[in-house]
């Protein structure tokens, strides 16, 4: 049975940014959240239709955080090291794959604008969505492989089953599957509900992955928490019929999702009532603050700040980001302008930390700064 614990109210798509003089109506959905007690599966009431989201208009780029990069370059090389065919699901504009030799590499990744990249840098790449039809024609081109990687890009897939089925289906016998996608626990632990947006259509606790992969035939041999996307776990599976060493960290981790049960409804209603007085605190000291003409400003049109913004209805006077493509855009849902963190507006006086998931990166980069940073993860403080 579904149950809904969470209702964020209507919310825009969270990287739809718009032109200042955009005409079109904006799309708006009701995000609502489910858990499912037959698989312990925690995911979106309304699915948004992939093609909405991920298009050729897609902001979102891995390589403009130093912090991915740095986590791509590390992870390249120790593949590089064990693996020979590498298959990337959702490999956007490249940051990971053009660690590898071209011939030994293929690309999946439905934005267009993205694909384009790593075709041109010599990748055979796969503008379109992962699914097992995919996965049938990538093997007939390209033959089986050793690993498929896929960072943040699972929990938006609706139809996992059928995901996980094409994924099953690529991989070499004793080959693997690895994939990191934000973390329930983690979610829980920070009251990270902003992590709930219409791209990730679910938040995986291990023990839900475990149910469902297992329906696909595979089974987890390992994880390990990474600390990427305020908070993530990487994720190692394989062929259920497989030689399987299990490594202990797939145990603990089960024990300490059930420990935080994980597996009952019970802590998702606590978890909704939580984030409800987040928002009454995160909107009483936003009001303080204008009622005594202070200045608010954001820092990074996150995803994440879309979801923060919408819900508790918060209207900086600018968003600075550092991505280009988002810059002289408009945040979705508010439409509060997003510049460049050199443009003549500064920051000053209170700054909501949209990129919180960044916060040890900024706060060195920052470190000299005259305005102070508000966070509401995992409670709401002044930093
Ligand atoms: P994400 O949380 O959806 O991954 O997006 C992170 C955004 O934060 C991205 O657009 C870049 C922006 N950002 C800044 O503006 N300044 C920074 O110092 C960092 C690390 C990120």
């Amino acid at each position: 049975m579904k149950h809904i614990f969470l209702d964020l109210g209507r919310q825009p798509l969270a990287n739809g940014f718009r032109e200042p003089n955009q005409q079109d109506p904006e799309f708006f959905f009701d995000l609502k959240v489910l858990f499912d007690d037959f698989n312990y599966l925690v995911s979106l009431e309304n699915f948004v239709q992939p093609e909405l989201m991920f298009n050729d208009q897609y902001a979102y780029t891995t390589s403009n955080s130093e912090t991915m990069c740095r986590h791509f370059a590390k992870l390249a090389y120790e593949f590089n090291l064990q693996y020979n065919k590498v298959l990337e699901i959702g490999s956007n504009d490249g940051a990971f794959i053009k660690h590898f030799k071209q011939e030994n590499a293929v690309a999946v990744e439905p934005c267009k604008n993205f694909a384009e990249i790593t075709r041109q840098l010599g990748y055979r790449t796969y503008d379109s969505f992962w699914n097992f039809d995919l996965s049938e024609q990538i093997v007939r081109d390209f033959g089986l492989v050793d690993v498929v990687y896929s960072a943040n890009c699972m929990c938006h897939i609706p139809d996992l089953i059928e995901a996980f089925h094409g994924v099953a289906h690529i991989l070499k016998s004793g080959g693997q599957f690895i994939f990191e996608d934000p973390s329930l626990l983690q979610v829980i632990k920070n009251n990270a509900f902003d992590q709930f947006y219409d791209e990730h259509a679910h938040i995986f606790s291990l023990t839900a992955l475990q149910v469902l992969l297992n329906e696909a035939g595979m089974t987890i041999v390992d994880v390990k928490p990474i600390p990427t996307h305020g908070g993530s776990n990487r994720v190692i599976a394989q062929h259920i019929n497989s030689p399987n060493i299990i490594n202990k960290n797939v145990e603990r981790m089960f024990d300490l999702e059930a420990a935080y049960k994980l597996h009952q409804k019970d802590t998702f209603i606590e978890f909704a009532k939580r984030v409800e007085h987040n928002k009454k605190h995160l909107v009483e000291l936003v009001n303080n603050i204008r009622d005594k003409k202070y200045a608010l400003s954001g820092y990074g049109a996150t995803s994440k700040s879309t979801v923060v913004y919408n819900y508790c209805g918060i209207e900086p006077d600018f968003i600075t980001d550092t991505t280009p493509n988002k810059q002289g855009k408009l945040m979705p849902g508010i439409h509060t302008p997003i510049i460049s963190p050199e443009s003549r507006m500064q920051h000053k006086d209170y700054v909501f930390l949209g990129a919180w998931n960044f916060m040890d990166e900024i706060l060195v980069k920052e470190r000299f700064r005259q305005y102070k940073f508000i966070t509401h993860i995992p409670q709401v403080t002044i930093l």
